[in-house]
């Protein structure tokens, strides 16, 4: 049996219960999963493959799992796409990107390859490789790795050299992949090609300028509105102020693309989410023109997830980008308003104490919380609560601050559990999306200008949400659950 037969058997035979999951984020069948990889359009459908470890819940040797969508919310599971089972694989099938072609679904991806020098000494190095698939199923070309990492320039990292991130335009092949300098500093570096299989080097598109973090991965590259976005999850982040608090963090670089020095002219560089689990986002194009981003719920950093539980990592929401007069907007994919049931709107709703509204509870819900006047100095929202547990988001008029709260969530370790973050472009009101999926919430501010993104494993019947305000607020509630069948 082969690799890929053997991981597609056991998924099979390991099936985690879809009602032990959450209902509308990605996770995998059994066992780990981590980064978002070869999210694309083929023949029309969405394709999502990620980094798979079928056999337990921690990471081991990686391969492809892989879904299929329609509408960005409902998925359905597809066969492993790819097992390490090649030399220059044999590492692992880590992170990449995947594009339609004329001759099918190209896959490129890192092939780790591993071997053992004279002196007994490991020597790693990753290449980029390519594979060719019907949709379902797919074959490595012959002659891969497609890119050595002997073809880079002198002094460039030949052990860190990951995650293609592949377009077209023109008729020519594109990508962007993470490495790092002699100095061990992240960079992107850009290559193309004609046809998938000879590539050039072309340029350093950016580098950490020794700010944001060392090792760089998963690079992704692409206009949006009249700019240039380079998204890149630097690793060993140092915080500063209350940005970048994640060891592992994901930021966006926008700027103007030089297309005569193939170099990304930064203007700003803004966090791409505030909370503590958000990882390796990947984008890609619709047909109607939207840029759509999906990231792993979860980090390197921190992983809570109970023991008892088999299966280990979700995906974000995939949401919707755009840019305007500088600001980055994340929102969730329009799609998912098409599953909201049992709307609950109640008008300026004046809150003081602690109150449950009617109607608002649950753990799977699209809940919109808008501030609209009060005399209030702090309006908390409990979620996942019950006598015992709760997590909160608390806004704090004076600070201008949004404080996260997960502490009570029923974790058991001495993991991080609180975190703030600055509100950053504030009319008079404040408003509060809440995504949430059981073990899960998507916070999405004022329209999308900042998220937050946590993970939480309370048990399922803390499904209370409590409103608290230390005076009077006035708020605007729009409520509604997310049901798939
Ligand atoms: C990011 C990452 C990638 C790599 C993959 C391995 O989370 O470290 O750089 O390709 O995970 O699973």
């Amino acid at each position: 049996m082969t690799k890929l037969e053997r991981a597609n058997e056991y998924q099979e035979q390991n099936r985690i219960a879809e009602g032990e999951r959450p209902v509308f984020h990605v996770t995998p069948p059994t066992g780990w999963m981590n980064d978002p990889n070869g999210f694309s359009i083929y023949q029309g459908n969405i394709h999502l493959f990620y980094q798979y470890h079928p056999y337990s819940d921690i990471w081991g040797p990686m391969h492809w799992g892989h879904y299929i969508s329609e509408d960005f919310v409902k998925w359905k599971e597809l066969p492993v796409a790819l097992a390490p089972d090649r030399d220059f694989d044999s590492g692992g099938c880590f992170s990449g990107s995947a594009i339609e072609t004329k001759d099918g679904q190209a896959v490129i991806y890192t092939g780790v390859m591993e071997r053992i020098r004279e002196d007994g000494t490991k020597e790693i190095t990753q290449n980029q490789c390519l594979a060719i698939g019907d949709g379902v199923r797919y074959e490595k070309v012959e002659n891969n790795p497609v890119i050595m990492s002997d073809m880079l320039p002198k002094g460039f990292s030949r052990e860190d050299f990951r995650d293609p991130k592949i377009w077209e335009e023109d008729g020519t092949y594109y990508l962007v992949v993470a490495s790092q300098n002699k100095d061990r500093n992240g960079q992107v570096l850009l290559f193309q090609s004609e046809n998938l299989k000879h590539w050039e080097y072309i340029s350093v598109l950016a580098d950490n300028r020794e700010i944001y973090g060392k090792m760089w991965e998963c690079p992704d590259f692409f206009a949006l509105g009249t700019r240039h976005v380079l998204v890149v999850s630097p690793m060993d982040m140092q915080a500063d102020g209350k940005e970048f608090h994640n060891g592992n963090q994901s930021m966006a670089m926008i700027g103007c693309y030089d297309r005569q020095e193939h170099q990304l002219k930064e203007e700003q560089v803004v966090s791409l989410d505030y909370g503590i689990d958000f990882y390796a986002p990947q984008t890609l194009l619709t047909e109607d023109g939207r840029r759509i981003m999906i990231a792993w719920m979860q980090s390197w950093d921190m992983n809570i997830k109970p023991v008892e539980q088999k299966w280990n990592g979700m995906m974000t929401i995939p949401r919707q980008l755009a840019l305007k007069d500088g600001v980055l907007y994340q929102n969730p994919v329009e799609e998912l308003i098409k599953y909201r049931v049992e709307p609950v709107v109640c008008k300026e709703q004046s809150i003081s104490g602690s109150v449950r509204v009617p109607g608002v509870k649950g753990r799977v819900m699209d809940l919109t919380l808008e501030l609209v006047d009060g005399d209030y100095e702090a309006f908390t929202i409990y979620f996942a609560k019950n006598e015992r547990y709760f997590v909160s988001f608390r806004y704090v008029r004076a600070t201008g601050t949004i404080e996260f709260d997960r502490t009570y969530s029923g974790m058991i370790r001495d993991a991080v559990c609180q975190r703030t973050m600055n509100i950053k472009k504030m009319d008079k009101k404040l408003k509060l999306r809440l995504i949430l999926d059981k073990f899960s919430v998507e916070l999405f501010v004022n329209d999308g200008v900042q998220t937050f993104t946590s993970t939480f494993y309370t048990p399922l019947d803390a499904d209370d949400i409590v409103l608290e305000c230390d005076k009077t607020a006035v708020v605007n509630i729009e409520k509604y659950g997310l049901r798939l069948d």
